[in-house]
C-alpha cells in the first residue's frame, strides 16, 4: 500500500471509515484498505469511470477520497478536484499524490501552487502541499521521481 496514504489515514481517522480511490489502477490499495476495515470503492478508465468527466459515486459520501499519480494525466484537473469535493462528505479528508513539473521521468506540467489554487477555489481547507524526492526502484523503472503531495479537508 502507498505508505504515506497509510500514515495520513492513521493521523486522521481513529476509525475505519469509507474511501474511495479515483484510478485505482491494480486496486491494490482499495484491497489495502478493506484488510484495514475501511470501506473501500476504486474506479478507474480501464474499469468504465473516465476521470475527464464529473464522477458522483452512487456510494458517497465518503470520508477520505484519495487519487494517486493520476491528475497529472487528466487534462480537466479543475474537474477531478470537483468530484474529490463532491463525493466527500463535510469535513471529509483528501489526499493527492503526482508528480511534480520538476520530475524528469514524468510528463507532468504541474506545480504545487498550481494545485493548491485550484483547490482553494474549489472551497478545500487545510490545504498542505509537499514534495519529496522518492526512488522508483521496480524493475524496468530503477529512477528518481519528486512526488507532489496535497492534502486538506472539505
Ligand atoms: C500510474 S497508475 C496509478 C494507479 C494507482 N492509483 C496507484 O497509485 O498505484 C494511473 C492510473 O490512472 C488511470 N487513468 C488514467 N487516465 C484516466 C482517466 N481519464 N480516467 C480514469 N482513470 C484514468 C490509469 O488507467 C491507471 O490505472
Amino acid at each position: 500500500m502507498n505508505t504515506y496514504l497509510k500514515k495520513f489515514i492513521e493521523e486522521k481517522f481513529k476509525k475505519p471509515g469509507k474511501a474511495l480511490d479515483l484510478g485505482a489502477g491494480d486496486f491494490f490499495d482499495v484491497a489495502c484498505l478493506k484488510q484495514l476495515d475501511w470501506k473501500c470503492e476504486g474506479v478507474d478508465v480501464k474499469t468504465g469511470v473516465n476521470l475527464e468527466k464529473y464522477f458522483l459515486s452512487r456510494k458517497r459520501p465518503f470520508d477520505l477520497v484519495f487519487s494517486n499519480y493520476v491528475i497529472h494525466k487528466i487534462q480537466n484537473k479543475k474537474q477531478l478536484i470537483k468530484t474529490i469535493f463532491d463525493n466527500l462528505k463535510e469535513d471529509g479528508w483528501f489526499f493527492i499524490h503526482t508528480f511534480d513539473k520538476k520530475d524528469k521521468n514524468s510528463r507532468s506540467n504541474l506545480t504545487a501552487s498550481d494545485l493548491r489554487k485550484i483547490l482553494s477555489k474549489q472551497g478545500f481547507k487545510n490545504i498542505k502541499t509537499r514534495m519529496f524526492s522518492y526512488y522508483d526502484n521496480e524493475e524496468g523503472h530503477k529512477h528518481w521521481h519528486k512526488i507532489l503531495e496535497a492534502t486538506g479537508k472539505k
